[in-house]
């Protein structure tokens, strides 16, 4: 299934170490531009953080002063030295505290900045994407860019100034500390630091294959999940409700066995920090404690170390399991960035012909069209259809019907040749002249969640209620929309306000109108209506069709009857060109059609 490989595709691309080096760059691209309108924030944050740090840092070295010069100079009556480092460890603890709420506080606050741009910059980019690119981009790749991949950067810019930053700086203070006061417990802290490195190489490592299994595994269990409840028709229709249960239920083990995996390498991970902490602080009593007798360290000094070194390592753990949530940010801000850098490749004009009141000639110069890298559709397709014609594009399904609709509509470019509207080249159109001169309706007839009215005046939004109900009333769409709960103000996506399939067409029928378009396009549009719907929408269509250039797309022949001029259409090529009763005179395909349409009446 496309969409199994699609999560495949992803994972091998990240291994691919060719690419990656191009990847990390376009990354890092992506986290500059996120970080450079808030730059000035950012710095003052990491400052905190810095000092917060420091903060924390200073209170065993406070300690150690305490117990070797202020109890000492208390003894001999001078109360000042302990009044000072009691003061001066509360100072410090009450800066720890403070300092650390502004800067997660600051993180948060940035950190949602960040995301709120990201999270519009991916959605306006992803909707100006061409259609190309949706059509190779699973929906379900686009769901998890806005969702799980945001999550992770949340977690990246949240947690990851927090642990990661804070337990670097935190780290760095406290060796420079205890360097300062001692430089052999320096040296054993620097000794230990060395199976530590190690061990959390290993968990890395280990942790970060099991990681990725853990994010294919459930990768696939959502895209199962998505596949089949938005297929749930085809699912109960075909009775696959078992096949698809024991499948989930398949790659729903998979998910817990490498979940499992990945928490056992915590379990060891975990216990083996403590262990190697606890007995560096060992060594360093028992080090220090023959120092202390020898005289040459003093005893708050070796209180203080034995702080310093049990602190050490705590934020090791924690930096190492955020080296998980690092890596899928990471591939995140991969992904994410490599969907920004898509571009459109349908692309607006930089200097767009400005078209006031298209006439709707169309014209097609040696076009050669084909989707993406895939095979021609249309080989050498030339054609000119006046201003105002009425055309009906017929022919076997695959024939390239709708390509060459969708080219007019500009959803993607030619290949080669040229295609004009009043003879300006439709890639030199703006998009808002091309919207407003060429509208498409076509059988899926898609309504959005509000009312039926504002549905209808998506072809123009600034039509008031009466062009709304004319429209309406021009297409026979009038009569069932007055019938709905409560008309044209029924919410679409209520219970009451549910339409048939034929209703919505009508419906997008009059969007059509409304819009008013030189150059009107119905690809099988009037397809799931039925027989006294159509006769309906027949009479509608000759108002809709009006005076404007139209193409329409139809199996049944009493619509193909009302155009001036039909194609048929074979391989990507006209193979018929006439009015109705010409080809039906003749004897090609478009004849034979009609004699079997005929029969069928009899
Ligand atoms: N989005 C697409 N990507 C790749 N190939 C496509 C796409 N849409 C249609 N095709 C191919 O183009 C050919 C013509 O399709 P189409 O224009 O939809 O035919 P018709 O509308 O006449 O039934 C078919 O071979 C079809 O497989
Ligand atoms: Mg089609």
């Amino acid at each position: 299934m496309s969409t199994y490989s699609g999560v495949q595709d992803e994972d091998n691309f990240l291994l691919d170490k060719g690419r990656s080096r191009q990847v990390r760059r376009r990354s890092l691209r992506l986290l500059g531009s996120m970080i450079r309108p808030v730059r000035a924030k950012f710095i003052l944050t990491i400052i905190l953080v810095a000092l917060s740090q420091a903060a924390r840092v200073a209170g065993p070295a406070i300690i150690a002063f305490g117990i070797d010069h202020a109890l000492p100079a208390l003894r001999a009556g001078d109360n000042l030295p302990l009044v000072m480092a009691g003061a001066g460890y509360a100072l410090a603890a009450v800066a720890v505290g403070v300092l650390t709420a502004s800067y997660i506080n600051a993180t948060a606050r940035l950190a949602q900045t960040m995301l709120l741009d990201l999270r519009r910059r991916v959605f306006r980019h992803t909707q100006r994407l061409s259609l190309e690119f949706h059509e190779k981009y699973t929906s379900g790749r686009i769901i998890s860019r806005q969702t799980s991949d945001l999550e992770a950067l949340r977690e990246l810019l949240d947690n990851g100034v927090n642990s990661l930053v804070s337990g670097a700086m935190y780290m760095t203070f406290t060796a420079i500390s205890v360097f300062l006061m001692d430089w052999q417990t320096g040296l054993l802290i620097m000794l230990a630091a060395l199976p530590m490195w190690f061990l959390t190489r290993w968990y890395q490592k280990r942790s970060q294959v099991a990681y990725r299994a853990s994010r294919v595994a459930s990768a696939r269990l959502i895209v199962h999940f998505i596949e089949t409840m938005t297929g749930i028709r085809a699912v109960k229709a075909f009775r696959r409700e078992k096949v698809n249960a024991s499948r989930y239920e398949e790659l729903a083990e998979d998910y817990r066995t490498v979940t499992v995996r990945s928490i056992n390498l915590n379990g060891i991970f975990q216990p083996g920090l403590v262990l190697i902490g606890n007995v560096t602080v060992a060594l360093v009593l028992l080090a220090g404690g023959f120092r202390v007798l020898d005289g040459g360290l003093e005893v708050g000094v070796l209180l203080a170390l034995l702080l310093y070194t049990k602190r050490f390592f705590q934020p090791v753990d924690q930096m190492a399991m955020f080296y998980n949530s690092f890596q899928s940010a990471s591939a995140a801000l991969e992904k994410v960035s490599g969907l920004l850098e898509e571009v459109p490749s349908v692309r607006a004009p930089k200097n767009p012909v400005a078209l006031s009141g298209a006439a709707g000639h169309i014209k097609f110069d040696d076009v050669e069209f084909h989707y993406g890298d895939g095979p021609v559709v249309l080989p050498q397709m030339s054609l000119d259809i006046p201003a105002g014609q009425t055309i009906a594009l017929v022919g076997q399904t695959g024939a390239g019907k709708s390509t060459l609709a969708k080219l007019i509509a500009r959803f993607y470019d030619v290949s080669s040749g040229q295609l004009t509207l009043d003879g300006v080249d439709l890639k030199d159109l703006s998009g808002t002249d091309l919207r407003r001169a060429v509208v498409m309706v076509t059988q899926e007839a898609f309504l959005f969640s509000g009312t039926v009215a504002e549905n209808i005046a998506l072809g123009n939004p600034g039509a008031s209620q009466a062009d709304i109900e004319a429209a309406a009333t021009a297409v026979g769409a009038d009569e069932f929309i007055r019938a709905l709960p409560e008309g044209y103000d029924t919410d679409v996506n209520k219970r009451g306000g549910r339409v048939s399939s034929g209703q919505r067409q009508l419906i997008s029928f009059a969007r059509a109108f409304l819009a008013d378009p030189a150059v009107l396009i119905l690809d099988e549009a009037t397809s799931s209506l039925d027989i006294p719907s159509e006769r309906l929408v027949q009479r509608g269509l000759q108002t809709l069709l009006g005076n404007r250039t139209a193409l329409i797309i139809a199996h049944r022949l009493t619509t193909v009857k009302i155009a001036d001029r039909v194609l048929v259409v074979h391989d990507g090529k006209v193979a018929e060109d006439g009015t109705p009763d010409e080809l039906i005179a003749g004897n090609g395909r478009f004849a034979a059609l009609n004699q079997a349409w005929e029969d069928s009446l009899v």
